[in-house]
């Protein structure tokens, strides 16, 4: 398999993600969502060292890029042999769900995974190991509550969404191939995500808190999550869901105060609960004024090494004060 382009890193040092092992550089990993956020990250930091992942295309790319084309009818074999699947593909969410944008949402999610999982699970040499992207939107909006990964589903469409994704794996769990879910916080990044919206308005000084901003927004920074992911590649014996957020959730008022700080500017102008949910409907009942305070406590307990534990620290980081 060729290599993929050489990547530009310079704007903020991924090659210290972590440290990694000699036992990738002999691992075929096969990765799908590769144009995505985290799928880019997660690409160019093992590019970095010299790597190579396989992406699983959606579309035929021309020559531009070689992977595995994934479509109705494709021949299961050609996932055979790899080590390991990091699988982070997913439509969407941030925009209103309309019923078409929910059926989007899901099917590229729940279809999309049990589709996958079932020709994992025929292949003759499955992968050892399954990475797939889940979300703390299996906890729902939970106050002031602590959440860690003994927490029970939430309410709403999330939560089912976020269930379903996890259950669409068991094929390939009854086949043996060991399934971590990685359930992401908000990931904090310069270019894209979250973070990269808010960043123009608040260097205007027009940004702070939404929905009266006591709600916890369990956020992690974009390299912790790349590390974290790496991490539990190679940790024995992992499985199941891992909470992939920072130690110390904040609320919605502090991180718009810290991002303020960060910035050098002022971060007071609210955002009413209204507004947004006028504009977005469910969405923003559902993400931006939900609470879910979650603990990377599985992560915390095998060891893991967050760089970035402190918001302010990491805002920092990434806007590049
Ligand atoms: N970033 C976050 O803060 C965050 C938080 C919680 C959960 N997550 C989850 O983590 C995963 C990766 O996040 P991300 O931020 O990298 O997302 P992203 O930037 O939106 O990328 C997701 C990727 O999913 C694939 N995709 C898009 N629409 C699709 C469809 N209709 N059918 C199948 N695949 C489709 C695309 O991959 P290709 O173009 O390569 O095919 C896209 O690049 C997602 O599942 C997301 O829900 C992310």
């Amino acid at each position: 398999m060729r290599k993929r382009p050489p990547l530009s890193m310079s704007l903020y040092n991924i090659s210290d993600v972590c440290q990694i092992t000699f036992a990738f550089f002999a691992m075929k990993i096969i990765l799908t969502g590769s144009h995505g956020f985290l799928g880019t990250a997660f690409s160019q930091f093992l590019a970095v060292k010299g790597i190579t992942t396989i992406p699983l295309l959606r579309h035929e790319n021309g020559q531009r890029e070689e992977g595995i084309v994934w479509r109705p009818g494709v021949d299961p074999k050609c996932l055979d042999g790899a080590d390991a699947v990091v699988h982070l593909a997913g439509a969407r969410i941030d925009r209103r769900w309309t019923p078409a944008v929910r059926r989007e949402i899901e099917s590229s999610r729940v279809d999309f995974t049990r589709a996958l999982c079932g020709a994992l699970a025929a292949v003759p040499h499955p992968p050892a190991r399954l990475l797939c992207a889940s979300a703390i939107g299996y906890y729902g909006d939970r106050g002031e509550e602590t959440l860690d990964e003994q927490s029970s589903q939430g309410a709403g469409f999330l939560a089912d969404l976020t269930a379903a994704w996890e259950a669409a794996a068991e094929p390939a769990r009854r086949a043996g191939i060991r399934i971590v879910h990685l359930r992401l916080g908000v990931v904090l990044g310069r270019e894209r995500g979250a973070l990269a919206r808010l960043l123009p308005l608040f260097r205007l000084g027009l940004g702070g808190p939404v929905g009266g901003g006591r709600q916890y927004m369990s956020w992690i920074h974009r390299d912790d999550a790349i590390g974290a992911m790496l991490h539990l590649l190679e940790l024995p014996n992992a499985a199941g869901p891992y909470n992939l957020t920072a130690p110390q959730p904040a609320t919605n008022k502090e991180f718009a105060r810290a991002l303020g700080r960060a910035l050098r500017r002022p971060a007071v102008l609210p955002v009413p609960g209204f507004a947004l949910r006028a504009v977005f409907g469910e969405m923003a009942s559902e993400t931006l004024l939900a609470s879910a305070r979650a603990l990377p406590q599985r992560l915390m307990d095998s060891g893991f090494a967050f760089r970035f534990p402190d918001l302010d620290a990491a805002l920092r980081n990434l806007v590049g004060a």
